[in-house]
């Protein structure tokens, strides 16, 4: 096979926990992470050698240079593979917006590991990659498989969880990005021990839309509403505008809404659109249907 194609999806984390700072500067972390039907596209194309990137509809700040992701996973995987293996082409898609909150630069980097590994014929699989992904980023190795899952350490231990009910997501982004660094180190973020995570994943077994609404936690909120305190905006208009609940993912800016049917988010989009926001309407998407 010489071409093939890849889809990264982009994920919320309906909860995420900041249990304390540890001695290596990272912060330890409980949380779940969860697929949505947002992604980015790439393609792989085998050449003699040499990795090329081409960018299309390339945002702003996202350049094919040593900073991107996507170019730092080739190269670990050519790395890792006898020298002469050959050079791949790679073009990227780019539809998640950047330092969002919402992963798209690890799920990039986990879908190159991915495709360069089944071009490559590595054998490697998902355990070969994992400690590749974990080098990338701490919650790189989540989108090895995405759906649904628990993350614990600095977001890299991962332990896959049946699928939560589907939950029709809107989206709302100030124009702006956060930098994931600069809200860890704030030192705004609230500090838990592990109960938040305890309720969700006890309350999402009964399946209601209001118990998950009503158990979604985030303990970098504080620090993203500090920083940008449109964030803190943006989530009272979500809820105002119809959201059963809303919550900044990860480290923000993107506040993520739920709504209790597809029609219900088109209508509270509508509603948050005209002020300046990036909105889009999505759901949460299972491992199974992220599968390439
Ligand atoms: O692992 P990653 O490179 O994505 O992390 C980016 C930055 O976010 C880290 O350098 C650190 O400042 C912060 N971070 C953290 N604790 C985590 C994950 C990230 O403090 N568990």
């Amino acid at each position: 096979m010489a071409l093939l194609f890849a889809q990264a999806f982009a994920k919320i984390n309906p909860v995420l926990e900041v249990l304390g700072k540890r001695p290596d500067g990272y912060h330890e972390l409980s949380l779940l992470f969860q697929t949505i039907g947002l992604y980015d596209v790439l393609s792989f194309e085998k050449k003699g050698g040499g990795i090329e990137l081409v960018i299309s509809s390339a945002p702003e700040g996202l350049a094919p240079d040593d900073s991107n992701l996507v170019l730092k996973a080739a190269k670990l995987f050519f790395k890792n593979l006898p020298p002469g293996s050959g050079g791949v082409k790679i073009s990227l898609t780019k539809n998640i917006p950047l330092a969002a909150g919402l992963g798209g630069g690890s799920s990039d980097a986990a879908a190159t590991l991915l495709g360069l590994d089944d071009l490559f014929q590595t054998g490697w699989g998902l355990e070969g990659l994992q400690p590749l992904a974990a080098s990338l980023g701490s919650d790189v190795p989540f989108f090895l498989r995405g759906g649904t899952a628990l993350g614990r350490g600095r977001g890299e231990i991962i332990t896959p969880l049946p699928p939560l009910p589907e939950m029709n997501l809107v989206l709302v982004k100030p124009k702006e990005g956060l930098s994931t660094p600069a809200v860890f180190q704030s030192g705004k973020a609230r500090l838990t021990s592990g109960e938040p995570t305890k309720q969700f994943l006890g309350l999402a077994k009964e399946g209601k839309l209001a118990y998950l609404a009503g158990s979604l936690y985030n303990g970098l909120e504080p620090a993203a509403f500090f920083l940008m305190p449109q964030v803190e905006n943006i989530k009272a208009h979500l809820l105002e505008a119809g959201a059963a609940g809303a919550l900044v993912s990860g480290s923000g800016p993107t506040v993520f809404g739920l709504a209790p049917s597809p029609a219900r988010a088109e209508a509270i989009a509508r509603k948050m659109e005209g002020q300046g926001w990036n909105v889009w309407v999505t759901k949460t998407v299972t491992a199974e249907s992220v599968k390439n």
